[in-house]
């Protein structure tokens, strides 16, 4: 979407499947709904998406460890975090289709229909509560988009609930994590007392976390299992001004977003929650939003959770979290501020943000960074038929890959070298050798760069350099 172009979703699914990025789960029997896996060259992007955050936030800070804590805990935890009793979303079903919506979805979609500009314009949806929704779904007569009636809200608890060992019996009862953010509470004192960590500091860890979502059809951007990506960094308030480390945190989000991930900033914002809308134990919140396909959407969210989730630790645990601060001997329950983000949202964004058409060239291209596309080089003898060629590219293939610059490479010979960088282009490969008849007499080779569609004659013995200067 550079350049400011726009894309829709639909090309963004179609070119993700057609060249290996993201399937549809299960498709041979139909599919799964809201759940996708990641195909060849998607793993790799996913990956390389992964590695970016831990080093930025974990690997390369001192005030920082990680953490890798199960999908399954004590079922207490969700008890404990509210859970259980409030993690839910507004249900409405079609009374004809029985197919099930979001509420606050479908009064939203209703109020971007409205043509006329009424006092409706400024109703924010995030405040309004059940019976509000209830109230303003009956008066506007708000129907699902197959046109039907819909039911009155109710809540619809997102926790998908499962049972280990015996299924009788209370204990058996377990819940996939809602978010990864409880594994590191629960751990909090483990990880105080076997490391060297002194407040400030934070915990930040990756992993699965699972929600029975309602809406459906956002392609990856919701999906009932997805790859969180949170830090929950503790404080003493009373030391650590908590508006400098909010701030602090979301110049590191911004900049992991635009220079590590390299999106645009035209198509980042921040958003503030209202009051309303903020959970109760929240005393400020933001999110980070990406203008995607389908609107200004949360891309990473950001929350001042006070000590509500140590506190509630220990209230149902029993256990000691409190915190003694060894120089002014203060004894306290740590305060936390919560950067949490899905990387499957970082993924969507970065490609519908590399996505580009260039008209000229009649040719899509992925302006993915260099440092994190799935391929960094792709190696083309010019003819498959000629040993010399192959042997030759084959050479200059080993040698780069056995280089200190450690590319991830793929080789190509099939077809012509047109189709080949037309291929390339679109899985976003930056650098594409091609190695010819030419090569075996002067030792130079093509260097072909994605973006500008230009070409460089380089000497073999300065190509590894070349590349180093444009790769990171
Ligand atoms: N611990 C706080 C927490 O989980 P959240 O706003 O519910 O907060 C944090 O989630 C981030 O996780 C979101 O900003 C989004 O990037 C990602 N996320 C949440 N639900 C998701 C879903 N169903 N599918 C994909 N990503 C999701």
């Amino acid at each position: 979407m550079s350049d400011g172009q726009t894309v829709k979703l639909e090309e963004i699914v179609a070119l993700a499947k057609r060249r290996g990025f993201v399937f549809p789960t299960s498709e041979i029997y139909g599919g799964l709904t809201s759940s996708y896996d990641y195909g060849p060259l998607g793993a790799e992007l996913f990956l390389q998406i992964k590695n970016a955050w831990w080093s930025r936030f974990i690997s390369r800070r001192q005030d920082m460890v990680g953490l890798d804590s199960q999908i399954l805990q004590h079922p207490q935890t969700w008890v404990a975090s509210g859970h259980v009793d409030s993690f839910s979303d507004p249900l409405v079903e079609d009374t004809v289709t029985h197919k099930r919506y979001r509420a606050d979805h479908l009064i939203e979609t209703w109020l971007e229909q409205q043509t006329t500009h009424t006092e409706l314009d400024n109703l924010i949806v995030e405040d309004m509560d059940l019976a509000e929704m209830s109230q303003f779904l009956q008066k506007y007569d708000i129907k699902s988009p197959e046109g039907n009636p819909v039911s009155d809200p109710k809540t619809f608890n997102l926790l998908f609930e499962t049972s280990i060992g015996s299924v009788t019996g209370e204990k058996s009862v377990v819940y996939l994590r809602g978010e990864t953010a409880q594994g590191i509470f629960s751990n909090f004192k483990q990880v105080l007392d076997s490391t060297r960590v002194k407040l400030p500091f934070g915990i930040g860890q990756m992993g699965k976390s699972f929600r029975n979502e309602i809406t459906t059809g956002q392609f990856i951007f919701r999906t009932l299992e997805f790859e969180q990506a949170e830090i929950e960094y503790f404080f003493n308030p009373k030391q650590s001004d908590w508006q400098q480390l909010f701030k602090d945190w979301q110049d590191q989000m911004w900049a992991f977003v635009t220079q590590d991930l390299g999106i645009d900033p035209e198509n980042l914002r921040w958003r503030q929650h209202t009051e309303k809308e903020r959970s109760f134990y929240s005393l400020d919140t933001w999110d980070l939003e990406y203008k995607f396909p389908f609107g200004w959407k949360e891309l990473w969210g950001i929350a001042y959770r006070t000590d509500y989730d140590l506190k509630q630790h220990i209230k149902h645990s029993g256990q000691n979290f409190e915190y003694r601060d060894h120089q002014s001997g203060e004894v306290f329950v740590p305060h936390v501020i919560e950067p949490a983000v899905g990387i499957g949202r970082l993924f969507l964004m970065m490609l519908v943000d590399a996505h580009t058409q260039d008209q000229d060239k009649n040719r899509t291209l992925l302006k993915l960074k260099p440092s994190l596309a799935p391929y960094q080089i792709a190696v083309f003898p010019l003819v498959k038929n000629k040993p010399e060629l192959v042997e030759k590219a084959q050479s200059i293939f080993d040698q780069l890959l056995n280089s200190s610059l450690k590319p991830r490479m793929t080789w190509d010979d099939r077809g012509n070298i047109g189709k080949r960088y037309l291929y390339q282009d679109e899985i976003g490969t930056p650098f594409c050798l091609t190695i010819d008849y030419q090569t075996l007499e002067d030792e130079t080779i093509t260097v072909r760069h994605r973006d500008s569609a230009s070409q460089d004659r380089i000497k073999l013995e300065q190509l590894e350099q070349y590349l180093a200067d444009m790769l990171h």
